[in-house]
């Protein structure tokens, strides 16, 4: 996977100064992860960007050039982060790697759910103009590869529909047991907005989440319990670089 030249190039958030940026980049939504990423996964790791604190760094893992930086939350966030990474600077294979809230009993704590597909109640879709509804999907190559490598490493996993949702503290909470009768796995707040963003623009985006709020039994990871399983995820998703 090739790097990115990035001279003379900057965009409203993002300035790389001249450091280059990855084909291939992981995103969390906290920056803050992006850092702990680069420095305990990446050889050699820059920053590319500071703007707005939405840290970004380039390194390698094992030789491959890898960059990955924080996408804030919600769909408006991720959209505007990924067209410029997409639009702007060339980047071919974007990895979401975030946490997520489990619709179904099955889904437990900490197992890896890998979104086949993002559901939303979100009207980004809308800008698209289409005459119905757009199915966001992850690309089948990155969903195929991160399958493999979670079956080799023993890791649990789901891979089905997620719901990306403009709501965190719902004024009807009833609204996702709909969409759980839909089979919608599991609930966050992005996937939709880098998928659909990715597919107009004829790239490859995966998302991948590890579960940290299990909704139908009411019960939330632990802060050092939730970096064991991040930890799980990054090593499949680095995989795919
Ligand atoms: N809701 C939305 N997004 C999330 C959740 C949740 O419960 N958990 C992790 N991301």
């Amino acid at each position: 996977m090739a790097l990115l030249d990035t001279a003379g190039k900057e965009t409203p958030h993002i300035k790389p100064d001249g450091v280059p940026i990855a084909e291939t980049i992981l995103l969390p939504g906290d920056p803050l992860r992006a850092k702990f990423i680069a420095e305990t996964y990446l050889e050699d790791a820059k920053g590319f960007n500071e703007v707005r604190n939405m840290l970004g760094f380039t390194g390698t893992h094992q030789g491959t050039p890898v960059s990955v930086m924080g996408t804030g939350m919600g769909i408006p966030s991720i959209s505007l982060y990924t067209w410029e990474l997409i639009h702007v600077f060339g980047v071919k294979n974007l990895i979401r790697v975030g946490s997520c809230g489990a619709l179904q009993d099955d889904v437990e704590l900490y197992d890896v759910v890998l979104a086949q597909g993002a559901s939303t109640d979100s009207n980004f879709l809308h800008q698209f103009g289409l005459p119905g509804a757009f199915a966001p999907l992850s690309s089948f190559r990155l969903l195929e590869a991160a399958k493999r490598i979670a079956d080799e490493k023993g890791q649990r996993t789901h891979v089905g529909n997620v719901l990306s949702s403009d709501v965190f503290y719902s004024a009807e909470p009833q609204s996702s047991q709909k969409w759980a009768r839909m089979g919608i796995l599991a609930v966050e707040m992005e996937s939709a907005g880098l998928l659909a963003t990715a597919a107009a623009a004829g790239v490859d985006a995966l998302a991948i989440f590890t579960v940290s709020d299990q909704l139908v039994k009411g019960r939330h990871a632990t802060p050092e319990e939730r970096q064991t399983a991040f930890t799980r995820m990054i090593e499949i998703a680095l995989g795919l670089a």
